[in-house]
């Protein structure tokens, strides 16, 4: 058996960054893409680029996951839409932000693979891949996003699981800092907080981790990828944290 029939690839959060770069490389490689975002102008540009259907969809309208997607036969799904509202620590974070980061990062991330998997299984032929964070497997000072990123981690954990001897395979890509819009999303009331996230190193650029996914879909069918942790070379997750309690 090999990955060489994978036809036709949905991409979520193909407006911009990580899925905008993977949406392209898909394309280019043969696959059919499915592109899936809100910003409409953005999908028509992306149109106009590659051989492509879009979908307009805001990802926490469960309804229309279900009617738009659970209707079609993927082969590759690129769980990747999300956003990083509520960074601050959870004695900061806005109510609101937590509402949207979990219902874009956790449920609708859920209701996605509900609506796609069940095809895969089927036919006996998939790749998911989730995009997950080093955000979900280091502590960032942010139970909000991280703790939604940990969501992702343990879902592509069980994942694995409940897939075996299905043929559908499932990666979870961990990026740190990449240099997308995400930021700008995240800190748009706090640029000083933007600043202090994406300077003073060289982030990761979109083509990094398109390359680390394409190298998880490109793999041999006998090989699943199950995770990729890839982190700019000046970014180091870790460590203790000493702080005396004046
Ligand atoms: N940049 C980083 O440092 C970094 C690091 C680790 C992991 N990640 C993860 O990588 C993924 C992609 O982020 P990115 O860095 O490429 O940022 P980005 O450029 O801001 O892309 C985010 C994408 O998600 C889509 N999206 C967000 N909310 C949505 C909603 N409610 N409905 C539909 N689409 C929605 C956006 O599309 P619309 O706005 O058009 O809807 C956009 O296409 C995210 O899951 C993020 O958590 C990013």
């Amino acid at each position: 058996m090999s990955n060489i029939n994978y036809k036709n690839a949905l991409v979520t959060g193909a407006t911009s960054g990580i899925g905008l770069e993977t949406a392209i490389r898909l394309s280019e490689s043969g696959i059919h893409v499915i592109a899936a975002g809100r910003r409409k102008e953005k999908l028509l540009e992306l149109k106009n680029k590659i051989s492509c259907d879009i979908i307009e969809i805001d990802i926490r309208d469960q309804d229309k996951i279900y009617s738009e997607f659970g209707k079609l036969d993927i082969d590759i799904l690129i769980n990747n839409a999300g956003v990083g509202r509520g960074f601050a620590p959870i004695f900061q974070a806005e109510p609101e932000d937590i509402n949207t980061t979990t219902e874009t990062n956790i449920t609708s991330f859920l209701h996605l693979l509900r609506a796609v998997v069940p095809g895969m299984v089927k036919r006996k032929k998939g790749h998911i891949i989730n995009i997950g964070s080093i955000a979900g497997l280091y502590p960032v000072s942010s139970s909000v996003y991280g703790g939604s990123k940990g969501a992702v981690h343990m879902i592509n954990q069980n994942l694995r699981v409940e897939l075996s001897g299905t043929g559908v395979r499932a990666t979870e890509i961990c990026p740190g800092r990449v240099n997308t819009e995400f930021f700008d999303v995240a800190f748009s009331d706090n640029p000083d907080k933007k600043k202090q996230m994406t300077s003073g190193l060289n982030l990761l650029e979109q083509e990094d981790v398109a390359d680390a996914i394409m190298f998880a879909i490109n793999s041999p069918w006998r090989m699943n990828v199950s995770m990729i942790e890839l982190t700019p070379t000046e970014q180091v997750p870790g460590g203790s944290i000493i702080k005396k309690v004046e």
